[in-house]
């Protein structure tokens, strides 16, 4: 028995909400263990869609046990908003099956004011955050200013350490030309979200702990993807965390051995939200319907999702860097009806062909791809149940993604449904 940590392999928004759930029917806790409300993770069960920002995607199961880790930033009233939201949705949360990090940092409200101040001063060079404040929030966390969930208990220290950070923040403020913030101000707003927040709040370390010595299974979830990974992603244009599986330990209080199986979620062709390079980036009639029929509009933002060819070259270069065993493919049926395919294998960059992405920035933006076509099949992928039940074309495409990426596709997506998923291998035993 193994546990499972589940990632993105692309620019986020692979799908790891819908596998997530899909997994948690085996797992008995499911972790989140980066990002934060910045993440968008979508749910489809018997038709009933559920949006989750904070909470695992286990939250929705009875008798399951979700925890926020502490290297997820939490903002206290995003976090009290979606409980609600999702209570209302007819999901029990309660202490018994949510627990937060007692060592997790808070997004404050000047975080997301300054995120956007210093996007909107980047002007045409802006990074396109969420404008979560997720950034400020880690930069605070690092800098050794950041209030930590467990300082909600303490008021003198508390108002000392906001009389610290807020020392930094009205700085900032003020250079922005933004309205500064005191500490009462900021305390009473704090206090209001403490009172309904420390009831959920643990040891989760040692809560993960008592799972391993029972022989639980341990889903971890996370946030983002591959390519936007503070070190391994398309630097500048990244989100302020290390997205890649080997945060789940550091971000949840487990040794690395913990992990288990990685298991890399991987849409069929590539989407990105926000600004930063992306050499199969689709700007014509293809990629408009490849954004009509995948519904392509961010879970968070609402934002319209750049659409591309499948990139082999990055899936492979994220396999690498991220210790990916396997992948969920998801949303085959999105490319059902197109005559052809094109899968990217390496980049042209100024003249020299290279097989991976390379890190600099400069030569990020200049990348071409270098393509192989395939032929496209016209069947309705959805209703397969099994890999023998796709279309001839559809296998061959989905057999080279594996050959070009170097791992092996454990599970297929058909459709954003629950149900309509095809699993190859049972992960927790693998
Ligand atoms: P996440 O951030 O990785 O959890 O992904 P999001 O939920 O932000 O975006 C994925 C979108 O694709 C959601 O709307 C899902 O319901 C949907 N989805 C997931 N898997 C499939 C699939 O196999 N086919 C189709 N058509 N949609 C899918
Ligand atoms: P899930 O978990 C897609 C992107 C933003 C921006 C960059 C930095 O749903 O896959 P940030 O607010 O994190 O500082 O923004 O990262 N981004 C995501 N894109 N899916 C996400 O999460 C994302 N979370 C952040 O669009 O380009
Ligand atoms: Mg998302």
């Amino acid at each position: 028995m193994t546990n499972v940590a589940v990632v993105g392999s692309q620019w986020g928004d692979e799908g790891k909400g819908k596998i997530v759930d899909v997994l948690s029917k085996e797992a008995d806790v499911v972790v989140r263990f980066q990002g934060g409300h910045n993440a968008g993770h979508t749910l489809v069960i018997d038709g009933k869609t559920y949006k989750l920002h904070l909470l695992p995607s286990g939250i929705v199961r009875p008798n399951k046990l979700s925890i926020i880790g502490n290297g997820v930033v939490v903002n206290p009233e995003a976090l009290l908003g979606e409980i609600e939201n999702v209570k209302s949705q007819g999901v029990d949360i309660t202490p018994d099956n949510l627990l937060l990090a007692e060592n997790t940092n808070l997004i404050l409200p000047a975080h997301s004011v300054l995120d956007n101040a210093m996007e909107e001063a980047r002007g045409a060079k802006k990074l396109g955050t969420t404008g979560r404040g997720i950034g400020l929030c880690y930069e605070d966390k690092v800098a050794r200013r950041g209030i930590r969930i467990c300082d909600l208990e303490h008021s003198d220290y508390l108002k000392e350490r906001l009389e610290n950070m807020l020392s930094h923040h009205n700085v900032l403020l003020k250079g922005f030309g933004a309205d500064t913030l005191n500490v009462t101000d900021v305390y009473d707003e704090l206090m209001k979200s403490a009172e309904k927040l420390l009831p959920y709040v643990g040891v989760a370390w040692k809560r993960l702990d008592e799972a391993h010595k029972k022989g639980e299974k341990i889903l971890f979830e996370g946030a983002q993807g591959h390519m936007l990974d503070v070190d391994h992603g398309t630097y500048p244009f990244v989100t302020s965390s290390n997205t890649v599986a080997a945060q789940a330990a550091a971000g949840s209080g487990v040794g690395a051995k913990e992990i288990g199986y990685v298991l890399g979620i991987t849409k069929a062709y590539t989407t990105r939200v926000g600004t930063g390079p992306f050499p199969t980036e689709l700007d014509n009639a293809e990629g408009e319907l490849l954004g009509q029929r995948g519904h392509e509009f961010g879970t968070t933002t609402g934002r319209k999702r750049r659409c591309g060819w499948f990139d082999a070259a990055l899936v492979r270069q994220s396999v690498k860097t991220g210790g990916i065993d396997g992948i969920a493919l998801t949303k085959l049926d999105v490319l059902d009806g197109f005559d052809e395919l094109k899968i990217c294998v390496g980049y042209d960059i100024n003249g020299e062909r290279y097989d991976h992405y390379p890190a600099s920035a400069v030569h990020q933006a200049n990348a071409k791809p270098v393509y192989e076509t395939m032929k496209g099949w016209k069947e309705d992928t959805q209703k397969a149940r099994s890999f023998a039940d796709l279309p001839a074309e559809a296998v061959k495409y989905v057999k080279y993604i594996e050959e070009l990426i170097e791992a092996p596709v454990a599970i297929l997506s058909v459709s954003p449904d629950r149900d309509d998923t095809i699993v190859m291998q049972d992960l927790f035993s693998a």
